[in-house]
Parts: C-alpha cells; structure tokens; sequence
C-alpha cells in the first residue's frame, strides 16, 4: 500500500516535471504533494530572466495546495535528472518545515524512478525556525497590537507538530 502510493506520487511529481518552465538552467524539476484528503497537487519550477525569482518544484507544488485549502501533507515526491534523485534545496526544506512538518520526502532521478531515498522533513532541516519560535519572542511584549496574541492572553501553546506516519 505504502509502495503503491510512493510510486503514484513519483509518477505524478515526473509527469508534472514535463511542466517545467526552465530555460535558464534547463534543469527540470517536478513535485508532487500527497494531501492530508488524500489528493495529489503537483508542480515544477518556474525560472525567471531575473534569476533569483525563480521558484522550485517543491514550492509550487505547496503554494498550489495551500492556496487551494489543502491542509496535513502526508508527503512530496521530487524528480529531476539528478543522481539519486534532488533533495529540496534550502528555502523549500524551510517551507515544508512550516506547512509538512509531517510529511515524507522521496525523491527520484528521472531516468531511474524505481530508486527511490526517503527522507523526513525533520531530517533535512533539523531546527528549523517555525512560527512557534515567532511567539515565543512575541510573548507578552505587545509587539503586534494587531494581533491577539500579544500581552494579556498570557502564554500561547504551542501546537502539538504530528511524527512521520
Ligand atoms: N530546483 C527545484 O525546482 N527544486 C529543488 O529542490 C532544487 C532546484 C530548480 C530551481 C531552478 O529552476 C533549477 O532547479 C536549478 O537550480
């Protein structure tokens, strides 16, 4: 079952990889996330002539699903022609750690998609700065009025952050 649903998941993040919009580094890459209902969203990257505006696979994919009301990612599948498939780079490994703390990251080299390594997001980003980190300095100081959690609501908890599976 676990196998089957790594292997639609891969499928998918390749299909998607021929969405990729990449002819600054021609490096394509697709992404597809596993939702807490159980559907699939999915995405490539998309490259810019300003270069540092381009966004990876991984974080279209997320935006797709989060701005479609998709909650609890289970778990992403990344594919690109890489050696063993791509690990997230930095700043996707800092957004799944904030919206899939939970999930697993498989990845796979296009050209040999039944290899697959796994990884947790916990892994790949160990300490990662959250929105719990935010609060805990926000605390009582009023820092943002705006906001309810300043000052007299007195200590915020911190939400339980579900293990792998
Ligand atoms: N890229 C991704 O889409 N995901 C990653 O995890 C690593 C890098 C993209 C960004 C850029 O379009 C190209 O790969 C080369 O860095």
């Amino acid at each position: 079952m676990r196998n089957e649903i790594k292997r639609t998941l891969i499928e998918a993040a390749h299909r998607a990889r021929a969405q990729s919009v990449a002819p600054y580094s021609r490096f394509a890459v697709g992404a597809a996330l596993l939702t807490g209902d159980g559907s699939i969203v999915t995405g490539a990257n998309v490259e810019s002539a300003s270069y540092g505006l381009t966004c990876c696979a991984e974080r279209v994919a997320l935006f797709k699903a989060l701005t479609d009301g998709a909650r609890d990612f289970q778990a992403v599948a990344v594919v690109a022609r890489s050696p063993d498939g791509p690990t997230p780079c930095g700043a996707c490994r800092q957004l799944l750690a904030e919206y899939a703390p939970a999930a697993v990251v498989w990845v796979a080299d296009s050209d040999r998609l039944s290899i697959v390594r796994e990884f947790s997001v916990r892994e790949l980003l160990p300490e990662a700065f959250t929105e719990a980190a935010l609060r805990a300095t926000t605390r009582g100081r009023g820092a943002n009025p705006s906001k309810s959690n300043s000052g007299s609501k007195g200590p915020q908890k911190v939400r339980r952050r579900p293990g792998r599976d």
